[in-house]
């Protein structure tokens, strides 16, 4: 496989679970290649030599080290490339610019490296963003997308999974997958059709982009399986002990202070019940106001990169710390901000090895990976089995 837009790995932590070998991996952050050369890098079976630190954009370098990558690997050709290009432009944090802007552009860079692949192209591709993809720019970007994959030949399919399937943080993030052999990803027997009805993997939204474009190549939406049921056992993956960073106690009042009526009164409702809770919540500016918006459904909010304290979660925790007087319920409520160790879980990763990055540097990557069982469970699904086939039918000639 090739891992573009690498950041910290963690495309390449959920399928090395199935035995998929990374020949080559791209980025040009070198603090998350720091991170990603201390988890992978302290496996001794692992040398880094396959990582390049480089921007996509610069074509021939990145298409001359993936060819010699697999050339020295003895790969006729990369059987996956996977792209979790930024999402900078995708959200209204990044004002929507969407392929207009500099960041997420670069899925662009990303085809052109495909395209100088020529015959040595992966069969298969893997593309993962926001669900802002669906209507940036009125729905052009996800066209032009789609388009630029089917001119490079691939057959697509395209499903929205989010990561609270698989642990307790909301994630719902955009998948498009593109095949040069579209026999072997359908069942046997199936035609090329969109599916009438919507489902938990392609709400009405996806389908009415999906129906807005017409790749030159076409659309191959598989049956797919339902994920699990959401995990909603936020309480099991947060640190409640006291060698944790609670803050003082005037910080937490002064958070208190910025819960609305409603969250505060859900607040105090956990603390009179006594059982131990866990909540997150999120610095937003309201109305002008700072406000401390609470998710009480036991699931995270989304990890996000922090740029500023509005963007990095706190946690909350009551009920069975301190003692707790009459008139004073809210004695007992702790708060901090979530710790790096809590991020990696919450993305799946629970023992990466981050070895000595500082903590902002640690959330950052983070923030702006992919859920690790999320990977896998598309990997059982979707692309294993594409890969399988493909295999067996070149054997069976
Ligand atoms: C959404 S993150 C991908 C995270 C990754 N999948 C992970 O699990 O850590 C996008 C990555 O693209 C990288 N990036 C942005 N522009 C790039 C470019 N022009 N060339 C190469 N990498 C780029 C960023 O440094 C960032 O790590």
């Amino acid at each position: 496989m090739l891992e573009f837009f690498a950041g910290i790995g963690l495309v390449h932590e959920a399928l090395r679970q199935s035995g998929w070998q990374c020949i080559y991996a791209n980025d040009l952050d070198p603090y998350k290649r720091a991170l990603y050369e201390a988890n992978f890098g302290s496996d001794p079976s692992e040398s880094l030599d396959y990582w390049h630190l480089e921007d996509v954009w610069n074509t021939a370098s990145v298409v001359g080290r993936v060819l010699a990558n697999a050339d020295s690997d003895q790969v006729a050709a990369p059987l996956l490339a996977t792209a979790s290009f930024p999402c900078t432009d995708m959200s209204l944090a990044g004002n929507m610019k969407g392929f207009s802007g500099r960041e997420s552009s670069a899925f662009f860079g990303f085809a052109e490296v495909l395209e100088q692949l020529g015959e040595r192209k992966p069969p298969l591709v893997l593309l993962e963003n926001v669900v802002g993809l669906l209507t940036a720019r009125g729905g052009r970007d996800f066209v032009a997308a789609v388009d630029r994959l089917a001119e490079l030949g691939y057959w697509l399919d395209c499903w929205r999974l989010d990561a609270k399937h698989f642990v307790p943080q909301s994630r719902p993030r955009l998948f498009i997958a593109g095949f040069l052999h579209p026999e072997h990803y359908l069942p046997e027997g199936a035609r090329p059709a969109l599916p009438a009805a919507t489902s938990a993997l392609r709400p009405a939204r996806l389908l009415e982009a999906v129906q807005a474009c017409s790749p030159s190549t076409g659309w191959i939406l598989a049956p797919l399986p339902d994920p699990p049921a959401p995990k909603t056992c936020l309480s099991d993956w947060i640190d409640r002990d006291d060698r944790q960073d609670w803050w003082p106690a005037e910080q937490v009042a002064r958070h208190m202070e910025m819960l609305s009526d409603s969250h505060r009164q859900q607040v105090e409702q956990r603390q009179d019940s006594r059982e131990p809770w866990v909540a997150t919540a999120f610095r937003r500016i309201r109305e002008g106001q700072q406000r401390l918006e609470v998710r009480f459904d036991g699931i995270a909010g989304c990890l996000r990169t922090p740029k500023g304290g509005s963007a990095r979660q706190i946690v909350l925790a009551g009920g069975s710390q301190g003692q707790r007087m009459q008139g004073q319920h809210m004695q007992g409520l702790r708060m901090r901000w979530m710790s790096p160790r809590e991020y990696a879980r919450l993305q799946g990763a629970s023992d990466y090895n981050w070895g000595e990055a500082a903590d902002s540097r640690v959330l950052f990557g983070f923030g702006d990976a992919v859920c690790v069982p999320a990977i896998a469970w598309i990997d059982r699904h979707v692309l294993t089995p594409y890969i399988q086939r493909l295999a067996d039918s070149r054997l069976s000639v």
